[in-house]
């Protein structure tokens, strides 16, 4: 048994789960007509419904105690303190800090970091104007017209997401593109209709070394020389946002182009540092500080807010109850508007990357289960794809539900309808159709099996007024913390991705296999010999 195993909290909520397993969502709301409205909770303009899970007030007592007795707060609080708790790197974890306020005060190794930060973003936001307003002219003396970000992982799916999150308030004679891909296609179907002249590459690289990104920004630079024919040309089209000055001075960027960060901030936590300056320039400084605004709500909510009613905590925990207790896999994140068309690709690398581990951080390898595999889609889309599985599969998904009261673009009856989804979907995955039910329709009782619905599939549905700029800082740092939270609870590093190294190093190996003239001697496996051999032989 490992230390998690072996608390009192954590074997409270094992003999609970006998007791709950086989309870249905349709008795615990039959029992408390106002189940609905007490199981909800508030913070940042995000109201969460959990009513949808199955818990009791005895559940929720248990997992609050877990909370408690594995540190949670205090954990929280160390992070919010600039603690080196990501101990494999040394590293403090201070996202939290590129939201702060002007006056607040952050101490990493004895400095306030804030004033930095709020550097690096005024920069940002002048540097924005410029390429707004057109005042920033590229090489031949044009305006630049389109913003093509260069990264991958946390330097790409943040700034995405966001861009595709807030295109609404975009300024739309702008194209913003982003390649991340070392597939050629990926630059190449990105820039074939561009201008060079009119076109500015932000290559995004927290470490600045990273394969895929530093191929496709030379690539880019030889895209752009091509056409404009003079090196002095990269001064005006390319600038870069990294923490590492030495290899952006290497790669031919004048520093005075850079805009930085810190080693403080993972590259999956990192959309709103200097990595966001391509969500800036598309959006403006304005709606940007506003986005900032909304991390900081949801920061101090997660920090001052009581658990019982702090949604990261709530989120977290019942997140641990199915992953831990009912032995769910996977956790689907279903938001119910377009515009977050990446929300769960990017949920994809923060959850994943972050708790994906195997070992506390005594180096114990962990006996339970660890980070959820996270997948979803836009909703409705989804619900004519996978959604069956969800409602009579075999396999217990939880999902999260995420909508909006108002739209962003009213063309009735649109919005009611996609509403209207998601309060069904929530319903119907919940609740179910009985058997009996379903004979009542007059089903022929041959097929009517295949007709029931089991329900008991727990939901949570978070609710906000609108898509703003606001909102969405507030949502991103919502499922930060409930990864915090979590990780926690499972005593791992969420803050390092070792993980991802060993592909890496081999692929370093074999890329030079690959391309030598002569024949390489292979040392690999036979499967691996075989196979770049065959590639070796094929490949135009
Ligand atoms: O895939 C591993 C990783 O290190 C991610 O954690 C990171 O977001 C991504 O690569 C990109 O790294 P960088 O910003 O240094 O190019």
């Amino acid at each position: 048994m490992s230390k998690l195993t072996e608390l009192s909290a954590w074997q409270a909520l094992e003999d609970h789960y006998y007791t709950m397993q086989d309870t249905h969502l349709r008795d615990l709301f039959a029992a408390d007509p106002t189940r609905g409205e007490k199981m909800s909770a508030e913070g940042a303009g995000l109201y969460l419904d959990y009513s949808k899970h199955r818990v009791t007030d005895e559940t929720l007592k248990l997992l609050l105690a877990l909370a408690e007795e594995v540190g949670v707060a205090q954990k929280r609080d160390a992070m919010f303190a600039g603690e080196k708790i990501n101990i494999t790197e040394k590293r403090a974890v201070l996202h939290t800090a590129l939201r702060a306020p002007r006056d607040a005060v952050v101490m990493v190794d004895g400095k306030n970091v804030v004033p930095e930060v709020h550097e690096v973003l005024d920069r940002m936001a002048a540097f924005a104007d410029e390429i707004r307003s057109g005042k920033w002219l590229g090489h031949t003396g044009q305006p630049i017209k389109n913003i093509v970000n260069i990264g991958i992982g946390g330097s790409d799916l943040g700034p995405v997401m966001a861009y595709e999150g807030l295109k609404h308030y975009a300024q739309r004679d702008l194209t913003v593109r982003f390649v991340s891909n070392v597939d050629g296609t990926d630059l190449a179907e990105k820039t074939r209709d561009l201008d060079p002249a009119q076109t500015l590459f932000i290559v995004s690289s927290k470490t600045f070394t990273t394969q895929e990104t530093m191929t496709n920004a030379r690539s880019a630079r030889q895209w752009l020389l091509g056409s404009l024919k003079d090196d002095a040309a990269v001064a005006r089209h390319f600038v870069a946002v990294s923490t590492n000055a030495a290899e952006v001075t290497k790669f031919g960027i004048n520093t005075a182009n850079m805009f930085g960060f810190w080693d403080w901030v993972g590259g999956r936590y990192s959309m709103d540092s200097a990595i966001g300056l391509s969500l800036m320039i598309a959006v403006g400084p304005d709606h940007y500080r506003a986005l900032l605004a909304g991390f900081h709500e949801m920061d101090e909510h997660f920090r001052t807010a009581p658990a019982s009613r702090n949604l990261p905590m709530l989120l977290g925990l019942l997140g641990v109850w199915y992953n831990n207790f009912f032995g769910a896999e996977t956790v689907a994140i279903l938001p119910y508007d377009q515009y977050l068309a990446y929300f769960s690709a990017y949920l994809q690398q923060l959850d994943m990357e972050s708790n994906g581990k195997h070992v506390t951080l005594d180096n114990e390898t962990v006996d339970y289960q660890t980070g959820p595999v996270i997948w979803g889609q836009p909703g409705t889309n989804g619900q004519h794809a996978f959604y069956q599985l969800i409602h009579q599969g075999t396999k217990l998904i939880p999902c999260d539900f995420i909508g909006f009261c108002q739209t962003l673009n009213p063309m009735a009856p649109h919005h009611d309808l996609l509403m209207a989804n998601v309060f069904a979907q929530t319903e119907a995955l919940a609740f179910g159709k009985t058997l009996e039910q379903v004979l009542a329709d007059g089903v022929d009782p041959q097929i009517a099996p295949h007709r029931v619905f089991g329900g008991n599939r727990p939901t949570s549905t978070i609710l906000a007024d609108k898509l703003t700029p606001h909102i969405l800082g507030a949502l991103i740092a919502l499922y930060e913390h409930k990864v915090f939270v979590q990780g926690v609870i499972w005593d791992i590093n969420s803050f390092d991705q070792w993980g991802v190294e060993l592909g890496k190093v081999l692929a370093g190996k074999i890329a030079p296999e690959l391309q030598s003239e002569g024949e390489p001697e292979l040392k690999h496996d036979s499967s691996t010999n075989t196979l770049i051999k065959r590639y070796r032989a094929r490949r135009a």
